[in-house]
């Protein structure tokens, strides 16, 4: 056996061993994607609220948030303390056997920021088990003969089985997998479409077979809003029809849109809501739900079934103080108001850009929850060649180029969302500055301008190498 490689062992790889063991003991593709756009060449060593600093000393701007999970900025001080503390007394890891303060505490806390009767936690690791344990409920709460879980045509809820199941969005993958059945998709924001399937599922003397319908208030990854009224029209359905209402936060929570969580635009009180991402500081995999307590009672209030559904690790230890943290920090610097200011003014901004750019086709703000929808006359033709992928290819090229150049030539960070590459995804931590925008779109004017086609080409020759 080749000997074990230490701590300071790791450290002291180069970038490109970093780069050639990743390759081979992660993840082939990604390793070669990262090195297409340029990632691999320097290393982060630091982090810290709106910046990432590199092995090379460049300070780069995080305009991803790592995929809108730094709504507080990286490292915040009072997250790092709070852990230190932690860590310091030596406090129990893990509270199987007794309640915890710090639990309790959460808990309690996020009763006071949801409406209503929303008011049971469950904790657990990620999003994807965020939603798992919802679905459960839902179905334990509608019972084995009402098997139809309702989701929406574009829509993420995780990788899991059951998550992959309803979502949408990853459509194209699923083929791969045996997924479960009645999982039944209608267009996202179509009221219509939604009562067809709850009305079609009714026999004539009964409750409708659907039990749950799950649904993001804002679809996170393009930034689609329902229209007007949707969300309160399908809180009314599902009370008609006796319906268990998810709304999935994963992504839009805790500030991101400009609101606490996306459906607080709407007014309305969901059954259950999921979170992750932010939830846990960006310093612990953290996530969970909140449901209605009734609708938790009903499920799980009896003694048999109250352990039905439960995790090893579900919140006890630094995930947890990072949590209540998270939730403090949020009000005390007033990051939602932030977020709903900052984003009406990044919007401004790129509509001026998207005046000036005939490439850029669409902008759109929802809070600090931002993207860019790129126009290619180049996909446009591809799109008539059918069967051969050359308009992905090419959209690719187009969205992957920018990137690139904002990353090595302008030390700022974007992406582009896994199931769209037309679009530049913006979704920096809540604590941006207007300054850090007017540096985003200056920089993208000039990467947008005269030197657009030399870059593209520049990607394009890393693709073909990779
Ligand atoms: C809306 C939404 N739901 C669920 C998930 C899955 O979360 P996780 O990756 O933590 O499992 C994501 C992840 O990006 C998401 O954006």
């Amino acid at each position: 056996m080749d000997k074990l490689l230490s701590l300071r062992d790791a450290k002291a790889l180069s970038n490109d061993e970093v780069h050639k063991l990743f390759s081979s003991h992660i993840n082939p593709s990604l390793g070669k994607m990262m090195k297409m756009l340029g990632f691999t060449s320097k290393r982060p060593v630091r982090a810290e609220g709106t910046s990432i600093f590199f092995d090379d000393g460049a300070e780069v701007t995080d305009f991803t948030a790592q995929f809108g999970i730094m709504n507080v900025g990286h490292n915040h001080p009072r997250i790092l303390k709070a852990r230190e503390e932690w860590a310091k007394n030596k406090e129990l890891e893990v509270w199987k056997f007794f309640p915890s303060p710090y639990q309790a505490a959460l808990a309690k806390n996020l009763s006071l920021i949801f409406p209503g009767d929303l008011d049971i936690s469950f904790f657990c690791n990620s999003g994807a088990e965020a939603n798992e344990g919802a679905l459960k409920m839902a179905s334990k709460v509608a019972g084995a003969d009402r098997p139809i879980v309702v989701h929406t045509d574009i829509s993420f809820h995780g990788k899991t089985h059951a998550t992959l199941s309803v979502s949408g969005s990853e459509s194209k993958q699923n083929k791969h997998f045996k997924l479960l059945p009645d999982c039944v998709s209608v267009p996202f924001g179509d009221i219509d479409a939604l009562k067809e399937v709850f009305i079609a599922n009714k026999p004539r003397f009964g409750k409708t077979r659907v039990s749950t319908f799950i649904v993001e208030a804002i679809r996170a990854e393009g930034v689609h809003v329902p229209p007007d009224g949707y969300l309160q029209e399908v809180r009314r359905l599902c009370d008609d029809f006796g319906v268990t209402l998810i709304l999935d936060e994963v992504f839009t929570g805790f500030g991101r849109t400009g609101e606490m969580f996306a459906f607080n635009h709407s007014g309305i009180t969901p059954d259950i809501v999921t979170f992750s991402k932010t939830f846990g500081g960006g310093k612990a995999t953290f996530g969970g739900y909140v449901a209605r307590r009734k609708l938790f009672e009903k499920a799980y209030g009896s003694m048999n079934d109250a352990t039905l559904h439960s995790t090893t690790y579900n919140g006890y230890g630094e995930e947890i103080v990072s949590a209540i943290e998270v939730i403090n920090i949020l009000h005390e610097e007033n990051l939602i108001e932030k977020s709903r200011e900052t984003g009406k003014y990044l919007l401004e901004q790129l509509n001026d850009l998207k005046a000036h750019h005939s490439l850029v086709k669409e902008v759109k703000c929802v809070g600090l929850l931002c993207c860019i929808r790129f126009e290619n006359s180049v996909a446009k033709l591809a799109k008539l060649v059918p069967g051969k992928g050359s308009s992905h290819v090419i959209s690719k090229l187009t969205t992957g180029g920018i990137i690139s150049q904002l990353f090595e030539n302008h030390n700022i960070l974007t992406y582009t969302p896994p199931h769209d590459f037309d679009l530049l995804f913006l979704t920096p931590p809540l604590t941006i500055t207007k300054q850090q925008v007017d540096e985003l779109v200056t920089a993208l004017d000039e990467v947008l301008g005269v030197n657009f086609s030399e870059s593209s080409q520049v990607f394009l020759k890393r693709y073909m190498q990779a």
